[in-house]
């Protein structure tokens, strides 16, 4: 349903690689609302994926940008703006690519140069997007920038390697470019911590449908889906979200609060007791 929550407003959308990322939904839900925006990915992702689907769906154009770039993001903001008529009313920073995950290098076996990228990609690249959109003035006053992250930046989840600290790194950002922008133009700048979630990056979580079963028994609503975290997403680019800022925000059905659930307590035993039995069979023998 649509509520016309972001009618007249112009946005940037980083990261709809195919129609599972979440920034592809955030688009059709921004166009859903009333939103003008335009899209943008690497070269190579716009080759290898569909996001020139989305575009024609939502009307708009598609400019390439490496988001470690400061000069091609130089050029998609200018391009952008001047395809729009006017500066941002929010923007999306929906990236992560850690070659480490990827290549399968453990925690306590990273490549370093590897780990550089991980940063640079996945959070440096967010301070670059807030230093560019500053620099050419490009979100109007009572603007919001949000950027997707994930509990391993507090929490120890095993697999999750060096995005955790790239996690970390982004949130950071978030508070302290927030408070820079915030002072000067009343920008909101917040981070969403989503579930996981089955795209092209999740899937490259290790252990990933264990984890998605683990959380989902533990948190009281549930995993939350692409389409939720969009729509969550669409209330903070809203006028309804405009003291919220500087913030963390867990978008994950209560997991981020929970210790142990009932459920997920019973299937823990149920593995304990397989084990057990196993272990009095092999002792008889
Ligand atoms: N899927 C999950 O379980 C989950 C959970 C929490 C947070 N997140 C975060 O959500 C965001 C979106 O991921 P997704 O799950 O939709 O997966 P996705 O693979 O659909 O999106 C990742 C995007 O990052 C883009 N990207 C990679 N390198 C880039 C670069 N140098 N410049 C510009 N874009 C680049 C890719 O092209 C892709 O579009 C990421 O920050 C991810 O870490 C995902």
């Amino acid at each position: 349903m649509a509520y016309n929550l972001l009618k007249g407003k112009r946005g940037l959308i980083f990261g709809a690689l195919n129609d599972k990322s979440i920034a592809w939904k955030v688009a059709e839900r921004a166009y859903e609302e009333g939103a003008a925006f335009v899209l943008t990915n690497t070269s190579a992702s716009i080759r290898l994926g569909t996001i020139n689907d989305l575009a024609k769906r939502c009307n708009t154009i598609v400019i390439p940008a490496n988001a470690t770039d400061p000069h091609d993001l130089e050029n998609l903001v200018t391009k952008g703006m001047e395809y729009l008529g006017a500066p941002f009313d929010f923007v999306l920073h929906s990236i992560g690519m850690s070659p480490n995950v990827r290549k399968g290098y453990k925690y306590d076996d990273l490549n370093y140069q590897f780990l550089t990228q991980t940063l640079d990609i996945s959070a440096v690249s967010f301070h670059k997007v807030l230093q560019v959109c500053r620099k050419y003035d490009a979100i109007n006053d009572w603007g919001s920038v949000v950027a997707l992250s994930y509990i391993a930046a507090q929490r120890t989840l095993y697999g999750y390697n060096d995005m955790a600290d790239a996690k970390a790194l982004l949130e950071s950002i978030a508070r302290s470019f927030g408070y820079i922008y915030g002072r000067e133009k009343k920008v909101r700048i917040n981070t969403v911590s989503q579930s996981p979630t089955l795209t092209t990056a999740g899937g490259g979580v290790m252990g990933i449908d264990n984890l998605m079963d683990f959380s989902e028994r533990m948190s009281p609503l549930g995993n939350a889906d692409a389409k939720e975290c969009a729509d969550y997403i669409i209330t903070l680019f809203s006028d309804l979200t405009r003291k919220v800022t500087m913030q963390n925000l867990f978008h994950d059905g209560g997991y981020s609060s929970m210790g142990m659930s009932l459920q997920a307590m019973k299937i823990y035993n149920e593995g304990l007791e397989y084990q057990d039995v196993k272990n009095d069979k092999t002792k008889k023998k």
